[in-house]
């Protein structure tokens, strides 16, 4: 192979890796195109030690959110904000929706680690767990990006993720609604689930 092939072919991986991270993770990231191929089949476990599938989900609304139990910041106030959305909702609709947590951070947040957790947030909260192989496919089926935090590299008990940080709305077929972030008011996601849902 001549320099110059070597340059191209690597010129080109380079711009195929981009094209994928945009897809896999920028493109749909606002209520763009992309995001109408998110979600997708899992195989997890939930917080009391049963195999759950997207399937077991599918027949009501579901407000998926992925983070991990040690998250500081983030992820509780995106399960805070989830728990106070439903708690405005009538208990007609709140049965209509099941809030589920998704932990990217399979090491740590093992079966009795998120029952642990779930507790603190809405009583209708799923926790889910896995194998590393598993979050990987729950993760790529709704287009979320995580990775160890860079400054905690080499601590294995001790590190902070790096995550996207959407809540995802499915409707009862498991097809995509809409999305929020942690940064989403109560109010606004209780009137959008009311709008979205009705009664
Ligand atoms: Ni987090």
């Amino acid at each position: 192979m001549r320099p110059y092939q070597a340059v191209l072919i690597a010129t080109t991986g380079l711009i195929v890796a981009a094209i994928a991270a945009f897809v896999l993770y920028g493109g749909g990231g606002s209520g763009g195109r992309g995001i109408a191929a998110i979600g997708g089949p899992f195989t997890l476990t939930d917080q009391t030690g049963k195999t759950r599938t997207e399937r077991d989900f599918h027949g009501s609304y579901n407000l998926i959110y992925f983070g991990y139990t040690f998250c500081p910041d983030v992820c509780p106030t995106a399960l805070q904000v989830m728990t106070s959305a439903m708690d405005r909702l009538d208990k007609g609709m709140q049965a209509k929706i099941t809030p589920i947590f998704i932990t990217i951070d399979p090491a740590r947040d093992t079966v009795e680690q998120l029952a642990a957790y779930v507790e603190n947030f809405h009583p209708r909260m799923i926790g889910l767990t896995g194998t590393e192989e598993q979050v990987v496919q729950a993760a790529r089926a709704y287009r979320v990006y995580y990775a160890a935090a860079k400054e905690s590299a080499g601590d294995t008990t001790d590190y902070l993720m790096d995550h996207s940080s959407f809540v995802f709305l499915m409707d009862p077929a498991g097809l995509y609604v809409t999305h929020f972030t942690h940064a989403t008011k109560p109010d606004r996601m209780a009137e959008t689930l009311q709008a979205k849902i009705g009664n």
